[in-house]
């Protein structure tokens, strides 16, 4: 199968009940995918208290891991393409006590303007979803998140390192059978700030998280299986670190009115 880089091979890629079922475990397998959740939800609660946001909107939250995370949201909605994603998403907002907190909406990210026609937010968010599209389509989808944000409204994703993405990729680490074949596209801090420019926005923030990836992967593979603790707190404690090999950013960005 080719790599999914479409509306349509993104979106069926997350229809597989195996892959849904599997998706959080996946997430959270090692130390510096914990540490990666961890950061992005620190982020995301820090600039949701930050703006006073109320009017929440997530776009692609999957099993909604992030949603459950965040703290002070009255009035948050998502869309979700996939319908099994949708079940495991309403259950574990439920779980947590949050169902009254967000309207799960089934739909097409690319379809918000009729989805939620008339409704605007304070504050968006979506992760591991834009990065997986190629120029033509993250330019619909930057607009079609403009047209839903306030004025000098907030929207954070995730932003993926090239840098550190070309020396992984020059490891020729093969990919796990249950890895995904998805794209990503990936940015120097200069070219992923000319691109939010180009799309009305400006960056508020690019923080980076998982500081230090070579060393932090290397002791969460090793000390995974017999010292999962250990790996655990090694890896936060490199965070304090300023290296520079981050895997990824968290992108904080304003629209601009
Ligand atoms: C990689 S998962 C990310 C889930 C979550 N945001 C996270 O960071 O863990 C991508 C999600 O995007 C959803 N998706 C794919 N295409 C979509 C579309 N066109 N509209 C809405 N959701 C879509 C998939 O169903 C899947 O739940």
């Amino acid at each position: 199968m080719s790599t999914a880089d479409t509306r349509t091979t993104v979106a069926a890629a997350y229809e597989d009940e195996t892959v849904v079922l599997g998706y959080l475990q996946h997430r959270k397998r090692f130390a510096w995918q914990r540490l990666l959740h961890n950061s992005q939800s620190a982020l995301l609660n820090h600039w949701r208290r930050k703006s006073a946001a109320q009017r929440v909107l997530e776009v692609a939250p999957g099993p909604a891991r992030l949603s459950v995370e965040l703290a002070g949201v009255s009035s948050g909605v998502m869309v979700e393409n996939s319908h099994e994603m949708v079940a495991v998403a309403r259950k574990r907002l439920r779980d947590a006590g949050l169902a009254d907190n967000w309207r799960v909406v089934e739909g097409d990210a690319f379809g918000l303007g009729s989805l939620l026609a008339g409704q605007m937010f304070e504050f968006a968010y979506t992760f591991r979803f834009l990065r997986h599209f190629r120029e033509p389509e993250r330019e619909q989808l930057y607009a079609a998140l403009r047209e839903r944000l306030l004025p000098r409204g907030l929207l954070v994703f995730d932003v993926v390192n090239a840098a550190e993405l070309t020396r992984i990729e020059s490891r020729g680490v093969a990919k796990s059978a249950d890895e995904i074949d998805i794209y990503d596209v990936a940015y120097s801090e200069e070219s992923f700030r000319a691109e939010m420019d180009r799309f009305g926005f400006d960056v508020l923030e690019l923080a980076p998280v998982v500081r230090n990836f070579a060393l932090q992967s290397e002791i969460s593979y090793r000390l995974e299986r017999w010292l999962p603790w250990a790996a655990d707190a090694l890896v936060k404690s490199l965070e304090s670190f300023p290296g520079r090999q981050a895997l990824e950013w968290v992108a904080v960005c304003q629209k601009r009115a």
